[in-house]
């Protein structure tokens, strides 16, 4: 009896410490949520990804986030400089642009004044993670980051699995991304990967009563996707993400791949 009271109190104070640590937000979900505030969907479209119309100017609409980034800003740089100065120097020097800037009725705003230069990066993170970038340049990491996108698991771990979305409920209140602080503490290696994406939820969690209470009672639950998977998915999947955990996109979570959440 005092055993399991002993066990009880234990696993209070782990729930506990997990509640009383919420960590940080991922500067690539920062930047969704403060583009949101921002009005930059407004002209971009949904988190950025069908821009509205813009009548007068030859491409028709607002470029998106996802496909279009390419042929307006080749570089991390660029994309800083058009969300700073609303376009970049080179734009800037081609009298095309300049006369297709002044036909559009959307114009894009310069926000260097109005936001911090923290936050400015926080928009450029949020861009690069809707655009893909930076690539893996290994096929597999590759073929895993196609299928997570096949799979839906960009659905609620956003695209590429950068972002935090809201998920009321939830221990953390948001789904974990895979290269946020949380992760090693939800993962502990490949075995319980696999354990997630198969069943839902790893055999460790589904043994702890209080991690199990949790994961019943937040509003989105990880799907399992045993009856889903292709042969060689779980070794994309898991290459996908160890890539972006340790490849160093930046961007990512400065806390990630040191630990986790306590410390
Ligand atoms: C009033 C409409 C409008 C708003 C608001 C707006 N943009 Fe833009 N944005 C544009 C237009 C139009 C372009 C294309 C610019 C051009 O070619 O002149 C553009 C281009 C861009 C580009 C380069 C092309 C691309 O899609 O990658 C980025 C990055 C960008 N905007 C980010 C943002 C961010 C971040 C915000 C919010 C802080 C924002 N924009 C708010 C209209 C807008
Ligand atoms: C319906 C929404 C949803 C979809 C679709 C989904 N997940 Fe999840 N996933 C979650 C939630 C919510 C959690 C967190 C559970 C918790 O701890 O509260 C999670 C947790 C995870 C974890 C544990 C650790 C972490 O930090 O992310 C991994 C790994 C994971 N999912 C991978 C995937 C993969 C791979 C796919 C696609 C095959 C996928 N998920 C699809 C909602 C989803």
């Amino acid at each position: 009896m005092r055993g399991l009271l002993a066990a009880g109190l234990l696993m209070l104070s782990v729930t506990a410490s997990c509640l009383a640590v919420r960590p940080p937000l991922s500067p690539a979900e920062r930047g969704r949520r403060l583009a949101e505030r921002t009005g930059c969907f407004g002209c971009h479209g949904p988190e950025g990804l069908r821009g509205a119309g813009n009548p007068g100017r030859t491409d028709r609409t607002v470029p998106g986030f996802e496909d279009d980034v390419m042929m307006f800003a080749k570089t991390r740089d660029e994309i800083r400089e058009w969300i700073r100065d609303g376009g970049t120097a080179a734009k800037r020097r081609s009298r095309t642009w300049r006369a297709q800037r002044e036909q559009g009725a959307l114009r894009m705003p310069a926000f260097g004044d109005r936001l911090s230069a923290r936050q400015v990066e926080d928009l450029v993170a949020m861009v690069e993670a809707n655009a893909g970038r930076p690539e893996p340049e290994d096929s597999l990491a590759l073929a895993g980051r196609r299928r997570a996108k096949e799979l839906g698991c960009t659905g609620c771990h956003g695209p590429g699995g950068r972002f935090q979305r809201p998920n009321p409920g939830s221990v953390r209140g948001y789904v974990p991304a895979w290269d946020g602080p949380d992760f090693p503490e939800l993962v502990r290696d490949r075995a319980e990967f696999s354990e997630w994406v198969e069943r839902g939820r790893s055999d460790r969690f589904a043994r702890n009563p209080l991690a199990r209470y949790f994961l019943d009672r937040a509003a989105v639950k990880m799907p399992a996707f045993r009856r889903h998977l292709l042969p060689g998915d779980l070794d994309a999947l898991w290459r996908y993400v160890t890539w972006l955990r340790t490849g160093a996109p930046a961007g990512r979570h400065e806390a990630a791949g040191n630990g986790g959440a306590g410390d």
